[in-house]
């Protein structure tokens, strides 16, 4: 259903790691704004089963390798001839444990999808946008794991540093075309990615409601509460739209506070407070 105040009317739209989490999010709002959104992934069942539901089209697409990226672009532009929004937003979450014994070849696997991912996405991209030239909005899924140590392994926190830096690098070439290109830096949100990271660190069968609960005690400075798939969406949304026309190369953290102030005087607050 289009909204009367669809902010993306006419607009075609990639999303990358679409199948499930913060991209199945946002593709299907992205769909409710009037977009025309081609899936991509490599879990087939489940990004397809999306595509159909929102009336877009799924692609099979491993961001690591530069073809399957390129073909995602090409259905977009084979389907409705124009490219407006690329939302790189696969990513995994790759070796944990000590610096002293990672594995290389994984920590590799993870560099590939999660730079080179960005990197296929943002060349193709770009390349479709000058070449209709059309003026659009490219939006990379960094982690609050850029802005400080300590939350998520040390190849996820390399990835996700890079990320931004590749976004402010392409961001001064390309908004001569006049397109934009802006990273998001979620934090905490119950996705599988998260989940499973804290099954693996707890060594427990932890779900996602229970993370999302601790996350929101300890992560955030809003009591109690954990970013959403909904949050997330909601500002790749913002992005995307011409509401944000004169943001380019700005990473939009989504984390509650977590990483800029601490909760540390809350107790004081309290006290203040009661009086
Ligand atoms: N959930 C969080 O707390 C959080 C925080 C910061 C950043 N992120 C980032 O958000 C993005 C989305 O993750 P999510 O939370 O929705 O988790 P998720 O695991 O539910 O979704 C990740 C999606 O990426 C897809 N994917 C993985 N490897 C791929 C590849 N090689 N090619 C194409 N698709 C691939 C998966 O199939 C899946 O659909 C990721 O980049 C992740 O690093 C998540």
């Amino acid at each position: 259903m289009v909204l009367n105040c669809a902010r993306l009317v006419n607009k075609v739209a990639v999303v990358t790691g679409g199948a499930r989490g913060i991209g199945a999010a946002a593709a299907k709002l992205f769909a409710q704004n009037g977009a025309h959104v081609v899936v991509a992934d490599i879990l087939d069942d489940l990004g397809a089963a999306l595509a159909e539901s929102i009336g877009g089209r799924y692609v099979h697409c491993d961001v690591s390798k530069e073809a399957d990226v390129e073909s995602a672009v090409e259905l977009a532009l084979g389907w409705k001839g124009q490219l407006d929004i690329m939302f790189n937003n696969a990513g995994i979450a790759g070796p944990s444990g000590s610096i002293t014994s990672l594995d290389m070849g994984e920590v590799q696997q993870l560099l590939a999808v999660n730079i080179f991912g960005n990197l296929h996405g943002i060349k193709y991209a770009a390349a479709a946008m000058i070449k209709t030239r059309r003026s659009g909005s490219i939006i990379c899924t960094s982690s609050s794991a850029a802005i400080m140590g300590g939350l998520g392994g040390h190849a996820y926190t390399l990835s996700k540093e890079s990320i931004n830096g590749l976004v402010r690098s392409a961001a001064c070439e390309l908004g001569v075309h006049g397109i934009r290109v802006n990273s998001i830096s979620p934090h905490g949100v119950p996705t599988e990615i998260l989940v499973t990271a804290y099954r693996e660190c707890l060594g427990e069968d932890i779900q996602a409601e229970d993370v999302g609960k601790i996350v929101g005690e300890r992560g955030s400075l809003l009591r109690g509460r954990c970013g959403t798939v909904k949050d997330v969406a909601e500002a790749a949304l913002y992005l995307a739209s011409e509401d944000s026309g004169f943001i380019t190369a700005h990473n939009l953290v989504l984390d509650g506070g977590y990483t800029s102030a601490t909760s540390s005087m809350s107790f004081i607050y309290q006290s203040t407070n009661r009086q």
